[in-house]
């Protein structure tokens, strides 16, 4: 599939998760089949007032190609602004905008789904991030629509295609809907049919079966999982295979899932520091222990780690007692 001038070569992709898809799990989830990656949301504002905090965020990997940094805001001159610096710092091979998070911080400020509620600010906003990505293809995630009664996911694809964007995901939920509920992937494939750039279908994939039955159901070009994959990026190899005509591998022994797990752990501190990576890492470690049986005393020590010397430790106890 190509987004723009950029070749993806599958069709299984992560999907951008603020406070979950940071530079560690982005690699593991490449190195395990997410042929594309998308940072966690970056603010507009942050970066146009040179927030440092903000730069290492949208840092991608060694070898993470192709990948996208992704943008909120509603003004469209920081976007502008904003898109200019992702071009120019990052490394990104596509900037892509959020216009579906559903925080009422964020929606009620216009920026994220808010946009789906302003479709005019949102063309000058792609408009405007078109403008200061010096030629990179830029992308839209939305929803459905802001909530049952105003789904417009349709109309407003079609103005993002008519403003230049070179692929839209469709998340299929309204911002009312925040997570719950089910994904209603009919709307998605609407879209696939009104336009000529590609789609990435996304919501409510947790199975090999469930990514190739959202590519059947919509005709979308490309998956985008997101909460499938806590503590599971083997889903990625699955979903790949499964996609692929191939059989769909079973996830590797508990032991090892721990030692990927604790690569992760150990990219993500190299970049942000020990001390954060490992208070992020107590909720991945949780996630990696899900439905193991027994786990409940290491599932509660996972929650106090504080350094990679607790996380090996506490890894070493795992593997001596549980399989
Ligand atoms: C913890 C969390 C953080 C998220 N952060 C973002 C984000 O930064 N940008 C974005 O476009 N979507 C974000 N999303 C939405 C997901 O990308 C995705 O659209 C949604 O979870 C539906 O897919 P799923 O059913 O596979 O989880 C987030 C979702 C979760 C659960």
């Amino acid at each position: 599939m190509k987004l723009g001038t950029v070749n993806i070569d599958s069709r299984v992709a992560l999907a951008p998760m603020a406070g979950v898809t940071d530079l560690g799990f982005r690699a593991i989830c490449r190195e395990l089949g997410a042929g594309y990656t998308v940072t966690e949301m970056v603010s507009a504002k942050a970066l146009c007032y040179q927030d440092k905090k903000t730069l290492p965020i949208m840092e991608l990997g060694s070898g993470e190609h192709p990948a996208a940094v992704q943008i909120f805001g509603s003004d469209p001159a920081c976007m502008e602004e904003a898109a200019a610096i992702v071009a120019e710092r990052s490394g990104a091979d596509v900037i892509d905008i959020n216009m579906g998070c559903p925080v009422p911080k964020v929606a009620n400020n216009g920026d994220g789904s808010g946009l789906m509620r302003d479709p005019e600010k949102a063309v000058r906003v792609a408009e405007a991030v078109l403008r200061g990505a010096g030629g990179r293809p830029v992308t839209v995630k939305m929803r459905l629509g802001w909530d049952k009664g105003s789904i417009n996911c349709v109309e407003l694809a079609k103005a993002m295609e008519q403003a230049g964007v070179s692929a839209v995901a469709v998340h299929g939920r309204t911002r009312s809907q925040m997570y719950s509920g089910t994904a209603n992937w009919d709307y998605i494939r609407a879209v696939k049919q009104a336009l000529t750039i590609p789609v990435i279908a996304n919501g409510d994939v947790f199975s090999a079966e469930d990514a190739v039955r959202i590519l059947k159901v919509t005709g979308a070009d490309m998956v985008m999982i997101a909460r499938g994959c806590f503590g599971n990026p083997w889903l990625f190899q699955q979903a790949k295979a499964a996609l692929e005509g191939k059989p769909v591998p079973d996830p590797p022994p508990l032991a090892q899932r721990c030692d990927t797990a604790v690569r992760q752990f150990r990219l993500s501190a190299a970049h942000k520091g020990e001390k954060i990576a490992c208070l992020e890492a107590r909720r991945h470690y949780a996630w990696y222990l899900k439905g193991v049986p027994y786990a409940g005393y290491w599932k509660e020590k996972v929650c106090h780690v504080e350094t990679m010397e607790d996380i090996d430790r506490v890894t070493a106890g795992i593997k001596r007692d549980l399989k």
